[in-house]
C-alpha cells in the first residue's frame, strides 16, 4: 500500500510527518473485505490510546469564568448514503454510531438541493444554495474565489479561530500548470483561496486553515490518518478540525446490501467512535466543550444526507436537539458551526438554520 502525507502550515512550509502511514500499513485494511476492515478498526483502537495521551498533556487555557472553550470536529463524507448508513445502524454494523444515538446524539436525514458533488461540497462549506455560488464540476472551480460565498473555514479564520483541514489529495489543487498557464487540477478545498492558480505559486493558497494535512486518495489510509492526526495535531491549538473523507464517493449508487458500502460504513463507525471518545476525554481534562458532526453531501438517489450532531461536555455525550428533517439541508452546517462558536449566524448569504444544538459551545446543557 502506498501512503504519503504532508502537513503544511500557514507559512507554506512542510511540517514533520506523523505515523499515519505506518499505522495504515500495519492495519493492511482493504475496504472490499469487511472482516479485515473490522479487525482493522480494533487494531486502531489500541494504537490510538497512546496518541491521545500525548495530545491531552498540553491543555489549552480556560475561558472566562463559568464558560468553556468551544471546539469542534466536522467529518464530511461525500457520497455517504443515508439508506446504507441506516441499514448498518439497524444491523449492528455501526455499533458506535448506534450507541451515540442512545447516549443523546441527534441523527436525521437532511436534504441537498445540489446534484453535483462539487456544488454540494461548496454549499455545505458556505451555507449557500448552488444557485447562489454557481460552483460545479463543470464550471471553473475558480468561481468559488470570485463568488460572494464564504466557507466556514474562512469565517472562523476571520474571527481569529484557527482551523485544521484534513483531506485526501483529490480535494486539493495539483502543482503543475497546463498550457494556458493555469493549474491543471483545481481542488475544491483551495479554490476559495487560490482560484485556478497552482498553490505553490499562490501565496493565498490555503489561506483559511492554520494547518492542512494532505493524505493520499486511498480511503483506508485516510481513515487511519484521521484518527492519528485529529487530536494530536489539532486539539491543543485549533478550534475546528475539518475532515473530508473520500471513502464513499464511489459508493453513492450502491444499495444497503452492498458489502463494500457496509464495510466502509463499519470503518467510518470506528473512526467516529474514536473521535468522540477522544473528545470526551479532552472535555473531561480540559476546559473545553466539543461538537462532533458527521455529515454526507446528499448526492445520491435519495438526495438526502445523513447528519449526526454529537455535543460532548464534561466527559460525556450530552443530549442534542432533534434534527429538523422536514426543513434540514446541507446548508445548515455553516450556521450550526457558527452558532457553536458564538458567531453571528444570520447574514445576507447564509440560508440555513442551526441543527442539533440548543446554545453555543461555551456553556452547554442538554436540550
Ligand atoms: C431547496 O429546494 C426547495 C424546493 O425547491 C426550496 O424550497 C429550498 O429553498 C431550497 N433550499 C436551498 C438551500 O437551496
Ligand atoms: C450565479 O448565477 C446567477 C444566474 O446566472 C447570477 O444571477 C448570480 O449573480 C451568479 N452568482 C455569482 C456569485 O456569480
Ligand atoms: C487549464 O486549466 C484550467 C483550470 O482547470 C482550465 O479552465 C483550462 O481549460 C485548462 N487549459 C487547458 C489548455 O487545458
Amino acid at each position: 500500500m502506498r501512503n504519503f502525507q504532508e502537513e503544511i502550515g500557514a507559512d507554506g512550509k512542510r511540517k514533520s510527518n506523523t505515523s499515519a502511514g505506518f499505522i495504515a500499513q500495519k492495519l493492511g485494511i482493504d475496504d472490499n473485505r469487511m472482516f479485515q476492515g473490522l479487525v482493522g478498526v480494533f487494531a486502531v483502537s489500541a494504537i490510538v490510546i497512546g496518541l491521545l495521551l500525548v495530545a491531552f498533556t498540553s491543555g489549552s487555557g480556560a475561558g472566562p469564568a463559568g464558560s468553556k472553550q468551544p471546539k469542534a470536529i466536522i467529518v464530511i463524507v461525500p457520497g455517504l448514503n443515508p439508506v446504507v448508513l441506516e441499514s448498518a445502524l439497524n444491523s449492528n454494523k455501526a455499533a458506535n454510531l448506534a450507541g451515540l444515538v442512545t447516549s443523546g446524539a441527534a441523527y436525521g436525514r437532511i436534504a441537498s438541493n445540489a446534484t453535483d458533488p462539487t456544488a454540494a461540497l461548496v454549499s455545505l462549506l458556505s451555507g449557500t444554495a448552488a444557485s447562489y455560488h454557481n460552483v460545479s464540476s463543470s464550471s471553473a472551480l475558480g468561481a468559488f474565489q470570485s463568488s460572494a460565498a464564504t466557507s466556514f473555514l474562512r469565517y472562523l479564520n476571520e474571527a481569529s479561530l484557527k482551523t485544521t483541514l484534513i483531506a485526501s489529495a483529490n480535494f486539493y489543487s495539483g502543482s503543475t500548470y497546463n498550457t494556458s498557464g493555469q493549474c491543471s487540477t483545481v481542488g475544491t478545498l483551495d479554490a476559495e483561496c487560490a482560484g485556478i492558480a497552482c498553490p505553490s505559486d499562490a501565496t493565498s493558497a490555503y489561506c483559511n486553515s492554520a494547518t492542512r494535512v494532505i493524505v493520499n486518495n486511498d480511503d483506508t489510509a485516510l481513515m487511519s490518518t484521521i484518527i492519528s492526526n485529529a487530536f494530536s495535531t489539532a486539539a491543543p491549538g485549533n478550534s475546528l478540525v475539518t475532515i473530508v473523507v473520500d471513502a464513499f464517493s464511489s459508493l453513492r449508487a450502491l444499495d444497503d446490501n452492498s458489502l463494500r458500502a457496509l464495510s466502509a460504513t463499519a470503518l467510518l463507525d470506528g473512526v467516529v467512535g474514536q473521535l468522540v471518545l477522544a473528545a470526551e476525554q479532552r472535555s473531561y481534562k480540559a476546559d473545553e466543550n466539543w461538537l462532533v458532526t458527521l455529515v454526507g453531501d446528499g448526492v445520491n438517489s435519495a438526495q438526502q444526507a445523513p447528519l449526526f450532531v454529537i455535543p460532548v461536555s464534561a466527559g460525556s455525550v450530552i443530549r442534542a436537539k432533534s434534527i429538523n428533517t422536514a426543513t434540514g439541508n446541507i446548508v445548515d452546517i455553516f450556521p450550526t458551526i457558527a452558532s457553536w462558536f458564538n458567531l453571528p449566524t444570520t447574514s445576507s448569504f447564509v440560508v440555513g438554520s442551526v441543527q442539533g444544538i440548543c446554545g453555543d459551545g461555551r456553556t452547554v446543557s442538554t436540550c
